[in-house]
């Protein structure tokens, strides 16, 4: 158990975020900040401290528009930053699309963390996924195992609920991962893909693989769709508690995220979504899994979309 887990953001998937770590115990205190009026957090907080004796908890919730309520955090969670939103004509706009917008917020996040939390160990789910993790970082200069965007655990989950209801098999037989930035040309890997330890291809045929992975790929898309307003935020939430899991009960658990690249799948200098080792110092190891040629090609693919992205995060500062 830690002292203190911090929120950065109390919308939809922050708010997810405060309930599910106030029933899991995973830290004696739960502090959320967010700027918005009149005091959004201290609401949020309020309302799921009021039920905690029902729920039996004795994890400390508290709420605040001030940076300084997150002191001497462990680990923090940043969502702070607008969603995607059906546009009045009612198409969607890219993750990318956010950029100019979530990357103020997150300069101001990245001070906060800075003056009171500068030796927690970060994950970020704000959008575009990989630049704002991007940008986090170069605020911070973090060791990379301390920094790390959540995405992949996301968009595997997405992939493995696909697989389960089209294999008919428990969701808990499925294995798959997805590589690459959390952008629609992320890389669901069929080649590592098993049910029960069996190929994919056992249980389902190509063409619905190739269906289920497209939809994938567009699979927060397809929520924002859906919602009319704002964008997925319980299987967001329930995946960066995964990581977070891992985290603090330093299981070493392999896990996709988006990790800070030095040469590992030739590139240097990004966040991408990759295989790790999770484990109480974070990012503890990154694994350069075997791809098929194709899947390489998607990848680096991927990877020069995320680089267009943080080139954009580079031109907005000169
Ligand atoms: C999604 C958003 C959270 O994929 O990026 O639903």
């Amino acid at each position: 158990m830690l002292n203190k887990i911090g929120l950065i953001g109390g919308g939809n998937i922050g708010g997810v975020l405060m309930q599910l770590l106030v029933q899991r115990k995973y830290a004696r205190n739960v502090a959320m900040v967010d700027i918005k009026g009149p005091d959004l957090a201290a609401g949020k907080a309020l309302d799921i401290a009021e039920g905690s004796s029902v729920i039996r908890s004795d994890v400390h919730v508290v709420g605040s528009k001030e940076y300084d309520v997150l002191e001497g955090a462990e680990l923090v969670i940043n969502t702070a930053g607008v969603p995607r939103t059906v546009r009045p004509d009612g198409t969607i706009p890219s993750r990318e699309e956010l950029l100019t917008t979530n990357l103020k917020i997150t300069d101001a996040v990245s001070a906060g963390i800075e003056k009171y939390c500068p030796n927690t160990i970060l994950i970020s789910i704000a959008n575009p996924l990989d630049a704002i993790v991007f940008r986090l970082h170069m605020n911070l200069k973090f060791p990379r195992e301390r920094i790390m965007g959540m995405a992949g655990v996301l968009d595997s989950a997405r992939y493995r609920y696909f697989i389960s209801a089209e294999a008919g098999v428990s969701v808990e037989n499925i294995d798959a991962m997805v590589l690459g930035g959390h952008g629609d040309n992320m890389v669901p890997v069929r080649s590592a893909c098993r049910i029960a330890g069996m190929p994919v291809e056992k249980f389902v045929s190509p063409e619905k693989l190739d269906a289920i992975e497209a939809r994938t790929r567009k699979a927060g898309g397809e929520i924002v769709k859906l919602l009319g307003s704002g964008s997925a935020f319980v299987a967001p939430a329930q995946s960066a508690l995964e990581m977070a899991e891992a985290i603090i009960y330093d299981k070493k658990k392999v896990i996709p995220v988006s990790a800070y690249l030095q040469g590992e799948y030739g590139v240097n200098g990004q966040f991408v979504g990759v295989p790790v080792v999770l484990g109480s110092k974070g990012v503890e190891k990154i694994i350069e899994m075997d791809l098929t040629e194709a899947e390489k090609q998607a990848f680096n693919n991927s990877a020069a979309s995320v680089k267009k992205a943080t080139d954009e995060v580079l031109e907005m500062l000169k």
